[in-house]
């Protein structure tokens, strides 16, 4: 059975959080927020290696204690998130069928029951796919005064979340132009190639940490799952 292998790209530098530390290495609950990603992805069982992605010159992924026996570090961050998990792909010398798991560090609050949901909805889907929540909010198009331009009716709008999870060999495909801004997710990628990734259901606890306001709710979201 082919293998599945989470990569998990952390090399971006937080701007839309503003702190002086990337946000995948703030403290959250008592560790860096990167552990708790990494922790979700190690436990499961059909997971059997978790590659992290770091920028060449990251200057505090060593100065934690990564514990997990499946990790794996690969210095290979590029200047996009896509052209980081190129890199770290190119790295991973996956075999081609092996299906590969794209986690963002900032998503880590990703829980056991939608990875494995994910893991077994895609595990005999010809093309792969991704978490993604269906738009329960009103959705508004603004303009450049900051009033509404337009209401964009909701019907078949879904946000896409991680993991994604695409074979080897057509992922290296599709980010062979990394650089191209019109890849903002791996499915856009596939996407660009004709094929249509499956949506499977994910949840809003699911969310990226992105803004300081942030790392209160990813608290309270791991506290209660202790409790
Ligand atoms: N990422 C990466 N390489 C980059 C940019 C982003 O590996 N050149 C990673 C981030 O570390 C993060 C994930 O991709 O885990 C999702 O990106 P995002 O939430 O946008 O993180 P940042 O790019 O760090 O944040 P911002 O866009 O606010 O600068
Ligand atoms: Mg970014």
């Amino acid at each position: 059975m082919s293998d599945c292998i989470a990569l998990v790209p952390a090399a971006g530098h937080g701007s839309r959080f503003g702190a002086a530390t990337p946000k995948q290495y703030l403290p959250l609950a008592g560790r860096p927020l990167l552990a708790h990603t990494l922790d979700v992805l190690c436990r499961n069982a059909a997971i059997s290696r978790v590659a992290v992605v770091i920028s060449p010159g990251d200057e505090w992924f060593d100065s934690f204690e990564w514990p997990q026996p499946k990790l794996e570090v690969l210095r290979v961050g590029g200047p996009s998130r896509a052209e980081s998990v190129a890199g770290g792909l190119a790295a991973l010398a996956a075999d081609a069928d092996d299906w590969v798991l794209v986690h963002d560090a900032a998503r880590c609050c990703l829980s056991d029951g939608a990875l494995q949901r994910l893991i077994d909805s895609l595990r005999d889907d010809a093309v792969g796919g991704l978490l993604a929540q269906p738009v329960a909010d009103t959705v508004k198009r603004v303009n450049p005064q900051g009033r509404v331009a337009a209401t964009v009716p909701r019907d078949g709008l879904w946000l896409a979340q991680t993991p994604q999870m695409f074979r080897a060999g057509l992922l290296a495909d599709a980010l062979r132009d990394a650089a191209n801004p019109a890849i903002t997710d791996e499915a856009s990628a596939i996407e660009l190639l004709g094929h249509a990734p499956r949506l499977v259901e994910g949840e809003a606890q699911n969310f990226k940490v992105t803004w300081p306001q942030d790392l209160a709710l990813a608290s309270a979201i791991l506290a209660a799952r202790k409790g």
